[in-house]
C-alpha cells in the first residue's frame, strides 16, 4: 500500500489532518486500532473556540455544530458563593465559544471522509513505524488477520497520549516535560435540565466544580476529587450533595438533580513533548501534549497542530521545499506553551489546593477578585478561553 502521507489515529487531529489535506488533493491513509462505534462514543470535552468553530464551518463540516450546538458568549466564575459573568464576546469584539461534544466533532469528521471516498481502517492493531528518518517511512499494522505495510512520504503521529509515535522520537533529542495536579476530575452525565445558560467554573472550599452542558435533557459537570480517590466511594447521592454544596449561591441559586447515567474519575496533568518533528514523522494533539481540563484547550490545540502541519506538508507538495515543514514543531510550540500556560492559570487559581497554607489561599481568592474586578484582566482570560490566534496571524510582539 501507498499514499503521501500515512496519519496514525482517528481523534480530532488525526481526522481533521486528513480533512484538510483532501481539501488540497493530498491523499492520506488513517489508520485507527478502536472501531468506529468505539471513537464515535467515547465521552471527552466540549467546549470549541471560535477558530476551531470557524475551521469546521469553512471547511464544510460545521452544519450539524452550528444547529445542534450551543453558541456561548460567556462563563461565570464563581468564588465566596457569589457568581461573576464574564461577557466574553463583549471583551473579545463579538467572538464565542460553541459547547458541542468532542465525540459529535469526530462523528461530523468520519462521515466527511467516508464520504469523500477516504480509507480509514478501523480496528487495526500491532501498528509500527519504520525508517522514520528516510525519504519513505513505512507503517505496519494488522487487519483483518493479515499483515500490511504503508509506505508514505510522511507520517503524522496523531495517536493521543499512549500512542506509539511519540516514543519514535529518540530519547536523546526529545524532551518531556510535565507537571502532575494534586487532583482528580470526577465527571457525570445526568438527565436534569440545563442548569444555567452558561458554564459555571466554581472555585470553593470544598473544591473545586464545574457545570457544563451536553443537550437540553443532559448535563455534564465535575467535582474536583483527590487522585488516589474511587469511584466506587461516589454514590449518586454524595456526588449530587457535593455539586450542590459547591455550586449553589448566597442569593438562593439551585443546581437541578436527577439520575447519573454515567461516572467516572480522570487524572490532571500538563504536559509538552519537544521537539513534535523526527525526520519525516510529525505528531500532532494528545500525542504531543496534554492539558488540564480546566481551559477547555485539548480538542483546539489538536486542531491548530494540524493546520501548521498541513500548511508545511502543503508547500512541500506544491514547491519541494521542506523549510515549512522544519518548522512545524517550533510555530506549534508557541501556541501550545500559550495553551499550557493558560490551562496552568486557570487549573491553580479555580482548585483548592489543600496543602495551601492559608496565606496562599487569601492570594488565589485575591486573585480572583483581581481578575473579576478589571476589565484588562477580564480581556486577558476571555482572550485565551475564547482562543489564541493561530501562530501565523498572531502579532510576534506588540513591544518594539
Ligand atoms: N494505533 C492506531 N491508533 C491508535 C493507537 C495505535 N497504536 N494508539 C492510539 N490510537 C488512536 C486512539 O484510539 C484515538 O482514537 O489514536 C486516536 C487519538 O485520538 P485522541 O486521543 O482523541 O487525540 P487527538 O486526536 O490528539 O485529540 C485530542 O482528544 O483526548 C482528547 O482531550 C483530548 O480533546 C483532546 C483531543
Ligand atoms: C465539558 O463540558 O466537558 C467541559 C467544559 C469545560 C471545561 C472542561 C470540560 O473546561
Amino acid at each position: 500500500m501507498k499514499t503521501q502521507v500515512g496519519i496514525i489515529g482517528a481523534g480530532p487531529a488525526g481526522l481533521m489532518l486528513s480533512h484538510l489535506l483532501h481539501l488540497e488533493g493530498i491523499e492520506s491513509v488513517i489508520l485507527e486500532n478502536r472501531s468506529r462505534e468505539e471513537i464515535e462514543g467515547t465521552i471527552r470535552a466540549g467546549v470549541l473556540e471560535q477558530g476551531t468553530v470557524d475551521l469546521l464551518n469553512a471547511t464544510g463540516v460545521g452544519e450539524r455544530m452550528m444547529r445542534e450546538g450551543h453558541l456561548h458568549h460567556g462563563i461565570e466564575l464563581q468564588y465566596n458563593g457569589i457568581r461573576h459573568r464574564v461577557n466574553m464576546h463583549e471583551l473579545t469584539d463579538g467572538k464565542s465559544i460553541m459547547v458541542y461534544p468532542q465525540h459529535e466533532v469526530i462523528k461530523d469528521l468520519v462521515a466527511a471522509r467516508l464520504e469523500a471516498g477516504a480509507e480509514i481502517y478501523f480496528s487495526v492493531s500491532d501498528v509500527t513505524l519504520h525508517d522514520v528518518d528516510s525519504d519513505s517511512p513505512k507503517i505496519r499494522f494488522k487487519h483483518d488477520g493479515g499483515e500490511e505495510e504503508l509506505s508514505c512520504d510522511f507520517i503524522a503521529g496523531c495517536d493521543g497520549f499512549h500512542g506509539p509515535s511519540r516514543k519514535m522520537i529518540p530519547d536523546a533529542i526529545r524532551e518531556e516535560k510535565q507537571q502532575i495536579y494534586p487532583f482528580s476530575w470526577l465527571g457525570i452525565l445526568a438527565e436534569t435540565p440545563i442548569a444555567n445558560p452558561e458554564l459555571i467554573y466554581s472555585n470553593h472550599d470544598r473544591g473545586f466544580a464545574l457545570i457544563s452542558t451536553r443537550t437540553p435533557e443532559i448535563q455534564r459537570h465535575y467535582i474536583q476529587v483527590d487522585p488516589s480517590d474511587d469511584i466506587a466511594n461516589w454514590s449518586d447521592d454524595r456526588i449530587w450533595t457535593e455539586l450542590k454544596a459547591r455550586v449553589e449561591t448566597k442569593d438562593g441559586w439551585k443546581l437541578p438533580d436527577g439520575p447519573i447515567i454515567q461516572k467516572n474519575i480522570v487524572s490532571m496533568r500538563s504536559f509538552v513533548c519537544e521537539p513534535m518533528q523526527y525526520g519525516r514523522l510529525f505528531i500532532a494533539g494528545d500525542a504531543a501534549h496534554i492539558v488540564p481540563p480546566t481551559g477547555a484547550k485539548g480538542l483546539n490545540l489538536a486542531m491548530s497542530d494540524v493546520q501548521v502541519l498541513k500548511r508545511g506538508i502543503e508547500t512541500f507538495y506544491q514547491t519541494g521545499s521542506t523549510d515549512m515543514l522544519n518548522r512545524y514543531s517550533e510555530i506549534a510550540l508557541r501556541r501550545i506553551w500559550k495553551a499550557q500556560r493558560f490551562s496552568s492559570w486557570m487549573t491553580t487559581t479555580l482548585h483548592r489546593n489543600f496543602s495551601h497554607s492559608s496565606f496562599e489561599r487569601s492570594i488565589q481568592l485575591s486573585e480572583l477578585e483581581y481578575v473579576t474586578s478589571s476589565r484588562a484582566a477580564l480581556t486577558s482570560l476571555s482572550e485565551n478561553y475564547i482562543g489564541l490566534p493561530l501562530e501565523w496571524e498572531s502579532p510576534k510582539s506588540l513591544l518594539v
